[in-house]
């Protein structure tokens, strides 16, 4: 964590709740970390229930996220959501290349990329996430697919626009398995992507980047998460499905 960056805090709730669910948790959520200011709060609750956490998350210190969406303004892409339709169900952030989307809906860093640029045109704030699967890492590959999926999802974005990015290192085997990756295997590849968005952009945009870690955080590991120093937040799953376990990640010392 860095006094100048705002740390920001989110839950990927996945293919969990149902509107009903989803607005209970946030509801309870929000009772407890109603005097938080000095970090961010996220929730990303499925498409179905976008709505109606809109509603209960309004005038709090909560932002809504999507999961996903696709590049194209409108048109015949059957089952799919556009950046507009995101907008209008209140969301300020989305959440684009999720290692879930990349393993199993044949997500690429062309996809990642055409989706960054429709979610900045049209005024959401994109969450990129990246991260190596266990095999990768174990082959000596980690800074190679790092730099991939970095320069293949920042492609032809300017600096401007890089300074509205957030970036999500999620290794793939620290992804809802309890195997956390341990604080300075986190800050090492957040030093690594700090330092290829340095030489893609410059050093404003590097040290403004916020770079959340994700991959098994729990109320009990985030504090020592967040000490280190380019570590700005982090994007939970399992964790933040409960109204409490969320309430004591946001409140990390
Ligand atoms: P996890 O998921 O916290 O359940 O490991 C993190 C994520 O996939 O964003």
């Amino acid at each position: 964590m860095h006094p100048k960056r705002k740390p920001i805090i989110a839950g990927n709730w996945k293919m969990n709740m149902t509107a009903v669910d989803a607005v209970d948790l946030v509801r309870k959520l929000s009772y407890s970390i109603v005097n938080v200011k000095d970090r961010e709060i996220v929730v990303a609750p499925p498409f179905t229930s976008l709505a109606a956490v809109e509603e209960a998350i309004r005038d709090t210190n909560i932002a809504l996220a999507a999961q996903n969406m696709h590049w194209v303004d409108k048109g015949a892409f059957t089952g799919e959501i556009s950046a507009d339709m995101l907008l209008d169900s209140g969301c300020k952030y989305v959440i684009i290349g999720h290692s879930e989307r990349r393993q199993f809906f044949g997500e690429t860093d062309e996809t990642v990329n055409k989706k960054i640029k429709q979610a900045l045109k049209k005024g959401l704030l994109p969450i990129m996430c990246v991260g190596e699967t266990l095999a990768e890492r174990e082959a000596g590959k980690l800074d190679e697919i790092i730099s991939r999926q970095i320069t293949g999802g920042l492609k032809e974005i300017s600096a401007d626009d890089m300074k509205k990015v957030v970036i999500a290192y999620e290794p793939v085997w620290a992804i809802g398995t309890g195997k956390t990756a341990t604080p300075e295997q986190a800050n090492e590849v957040h030093a690594l992507i700090r330092g290829k968005v340095k030489s893609l952009y410059n050093a404003d945009v590097a040290e403004g980047l916020r770079i959340q870690y994700g991959g098994s955080v729990t109320p009990e590991n985030v504090s020592q998460l967040m000490a280190k120093p380019d570590i700005d937040g982090a994007l939970v799953g399992g964790a933040s499905l409960k109204p409490d376990s969320f309430a004591a990640l946001v409140n990390f010392k």
